[in-house]
């Protein structure tokens, strides 16, 4: 490091502790200098232990040996505090250069206090939630000496087949880009270096969500153009908003596994992002290439993964067992390895780690502290989509004075906690059932009949009791989904109707004529056509976490009002997947008159059912387009105002229009604003939300909303392979969803 690449960032009028020597690149000059001077003072295997990373296991000495020796610069897996401090005192003192260890887990959407899975709070549009969420699951465990989670997951996912839709913040690309940059500020903190922040890992680069047929580990073939239209930007937003590391994913996009390919890990995290955090591989992604057919053995996967900028290696042990060699035999590079150590050790000390290896194994415990819980109820409340309120049947009216819980999910403690909760406990989870007889025991009079024993409960037996419930009460909630289970990784469906007998379920509760509102707890948007058909009212709530149950029951009773909106397209059926708002037209768009199939005249003229891109047996309107939800109250829009109908390419747009509240209830509604480019050198899609916003109205009260969008946020990859914004005709609306709105239109001139 040159003493003139260092220039001081303190300014004489501000207080000593806030002067930070800055490298030119921006970074901590004190940090840089202190990896340089360790880096000098390594052997080329204390070099390569730094980059292997490990999952705890029993057997402590025997992983303190690995430690001591050098071996090892990260542990995943391992909560009990007092072992992780006994794991990093041996890193500490008695490893030759005391280096920290980086203490890694899974914590996606809460430790202990679990909030709704990731794609429920997408569903909520609100950063705050996300933001929430993320800090107090990083209070949690770091308080065990968890000091690096694998989240936000940020992979658009079009495809509701794919389990792992459930950790995603759905399918668009900008709502992903907002929400994932809040997950991590949330995880973060205001600076690394607290002993409440974790790092975050913007995962899984890139493209993942694309899986061919919604497989999970499945090949993707996503162009450039769309990569850098539709996959990366959440992961740049990820990367401006201060990520610390990021993880490559398991596809081979086009024949290149991520975890070899040079282009994404280096051309764009590095070169045009600047990233100078770590990027670690999936779980024994770096062997899998060998599956993939992309390297012969260990050695050569090692060594591709190395050159293609990987820093670390997660737990298939081939950069410990073979770098070594493969840097003696000129296949890697040492200054290769030296970069992935500095961009490993930058993160320990952005952590404090040096200073501060050691978690306080006495301190009291944070988990499920009050104001945790109160968080991940609001996030279970903002999360949850009314998708039908037929007669108004919700909120119960006062006259209700019985009600018959029914369904497999109304009392799932496990369940509604989601995928991807190793730390999450169940006998926490305050569910529907306990939470409705809890808090509207002395109102209500509850018939508790479940009729199946879990979503994929395919006996009838209990069916009939559940009917007789039903008889005896004035609304039924029937608590309907799927288990946990059945989506997250590896947990992907073919079928995406409900499981088991639960349309049985909601067929016979319908028959009883009484009024139906059907809860909906599951991991993905399922095809729920027939059931919300027979039902009177629909309340859509991804599992929702450890307080689903206090926030469903506000919701039914009106002690709270949903404003959640789809984050993904929801399906009339799975075979018009990939069904997503924001597609590009085809030279022959579907028209939306869909005649059904048996409608189709006998013998009929090849052309007489038009010749246009859709089914003839589904066509091409979703059950629930992208952004929708109801509320209990109704909204007007007014008629958005442009700043200017003629803008350049410097230029902000301004967007005002007036929201009113013209119900009887207080409510927030979610406001999207979108935009189509009209023509342009590659087609671009339909409609793309550009901003949104929630806004709080009471009955009757009007407010002025604004919005203000760079016209640079139009710049797209365009056919000369160049981000930019091409002049001419816009389309633009603001509206409660994607369908809706009416349109307005500017042009941009230069
Ligand atoms: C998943 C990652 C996760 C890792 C560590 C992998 O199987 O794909 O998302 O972070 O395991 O548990």
């Amino acid at each position: 490091m040159k003493a003139a690449n260092i220039f001081s960032a303190c300014l004489f009028l501000l207080p000593l502790a806030s002067c930070t020597q800055v490298t030119d690149s921006g970074r901590d000059a004190v940090i840089e200098q202190k990896i340089e001077a360790l880096l000098s003072k390594m052997t080329l295997e204390e070099k390569i232990g730094q980059m292997n990373q490990i999952s705890s296991y029993g057997n402590i000495e025997d992983m303190s040996g690995l430690i001591k020796k050098g071996e090892i610069g990260s542990v995943l897996n391992e909560v009990d505090p007092v072992r992780v401090n006994a794991l990093q005192r041996v890193a500490v003192e008695e490893s030759r250069l005391g280096i920290p260890l980086l203490m890694a887990r899974d914590v996606i959407h809460g430790f202990k206090t679990i909030f709704p899975i990731p794609l429920g709070q997408a569903a909520s549009f609100d950063p705050e939630v996300a933001k929430d969420a993320a800090r107090i699951a990083a209070i949690e465990a770091s308080s065990v000496g968890i000091r690096w989670t694998f989240a936000p997951m940020i992979d658009v996912s079009r495809d509701p087949r794919w389990g792992r839709i459930a950790e995603s913040c759905g399918e668009d690309t900008y709502l992903s880009s907002v929400m994932g940059a809040a997950m991590v500020r949330g995880f973060q903190g205001d600076s690394l270096n607290n002993p409440t922040s974790i790092a975050a890992c913007a995962k899984h680069f890139v493209g993942y969500g694309a899986a061919e047929g919604g497989r999970d580990y499945n090949s993707t073939f996503i162009s450039e153009r769309s990569l850098r239209n539709v996959y990366l930007p959440p992961f740049e937003a990820a990367a401006k908003a201060g990520a610390a590391t990021f993880m490559t994913s398991f596809n081979d996009n086009d024949g290149v596994p991520s975890t070899g390919n040079k282009f994404i890990l280096k051309d764009i995290l590095r070169d045009e992002w600047g990233f100078d955090g770590l990027v670690v591989t999936d779980w024994n992604s770096a062997r899998e290439m060998i599956a993939h057919g992309f390297a012969a053995d260990d050695k050569e996967a090692a060594a591709l993964a190395v050159n293609a900028g990987v820093d670390m290696e997660m737990v298939s042990y081939t950069f410990f067992k073979c770098l070594p060699e493969q840097v003696k035999a000129g296949k890697v590079k040492e200054e290769v390895v030296d970069e992935a150590v500095r961009n490993i050790l930058r993160v320990k000390f952005r952590l404090g780690l040096f200073d501060n290896p050691y978690v306080d194994e006495k301190s009291p415990s944070v988990m499920y502290d009050e104001s945790h819980l109160a968080a991940a109820k609001r996030a279970a409340e903002e999360s949850a989509i009314l998708l039908k309120n037929e007669g108004e049947v919700l909120p119960l009216k006062e006259g209700v004075r019985t009600v018959a819980i029914v369904g497999p999910m109304a009392d799932a403690p496990h369940d509604q906690l989601g995928t991807w909760i190793f730390d999450g406990e169940k006998s926490h989870t305050q569910t529907p059932l306990s939470a409705i007889k809890a808090m509207y025991g002395d109102r209500v009079q509850v018939i508790d009949e479940p009729g199946l024993a879990y979503s994929r409960d395919k006996s009838m037996a209990g069916i009939s009791k559940a009917v007789s419930a039903a008889q005896r009460a004035d609304v039924v909630i029937a608590f309907v989904g799927e288990e946990a289970i059945l989506s997250g990784e590896a947990h992907c469906l073919a079928d995406l109707n409900l499981q088991g007998a639960q349309s049985e379920l909601i067929a016979a509760l319908a028959r009883t004529g009484k009024p139906l509102v059907t809860v909906i707890m599951a991991g993905r948007q399922l095809t729920i056509g027939k059931e919300a058909e027979a039902s009177d009212a629909v309340l859509y709530s991804f599992h929702p976490g450890t307080m689903g149950g206090p926030a469903i029951a506000d919701l039914l009773f009106g002690k709270a009002v949903p404003s959640g909106k789809t984050p993904v397209t929801f399906l009339q059926t799975v075979g018009q997947v990939p069904l997503y708002y924001a597609h590009n037209n085809s030279g022959r768009p579907a028209s939306s008159h869909f005649k059904p199939l048996d409608q189709v005249p006998l013998e009929a003229s090849q052309t007489s059912e038009g010749s246009s891109s859709s089914y003839m047996d589904a066509g091409v309107q979703p059950l629930y387009p992208f952004g929708y939800g109801l509320s209990y109250t109704t909204f007007k829009y007014g008629k958005p105002q442009l700043s200017s109908k003629k803008l350049s390419s410097g230029d902000v747009l301004t967007v005002t229009f007036t929201l009113e509240n013209t119900g009887k209830y207080e409510g927030t509604e979610v406001a999207q604003l979108y935009v189509q480019d009209k023509v342009a050198s590659v087609t671009r899609p339909v409609k793309e939300l550009k901003r949104f916003a929630r806004v709080a109205l009471k009955p009757g009260e009007k407010k002025t909303v604004t919005f203000e969008l760079p016209v640079s946020e139009l710049a797209f990859w365009n056919i000369d392979r160049v981000k930019t914004v091409e002049p001419g005709e816009f389309a633009l609306w603001v509206a409660p969803d994607s369908q809706a709105g009416e349109e307005v239109s500017f042009q941009v001139v230069d």
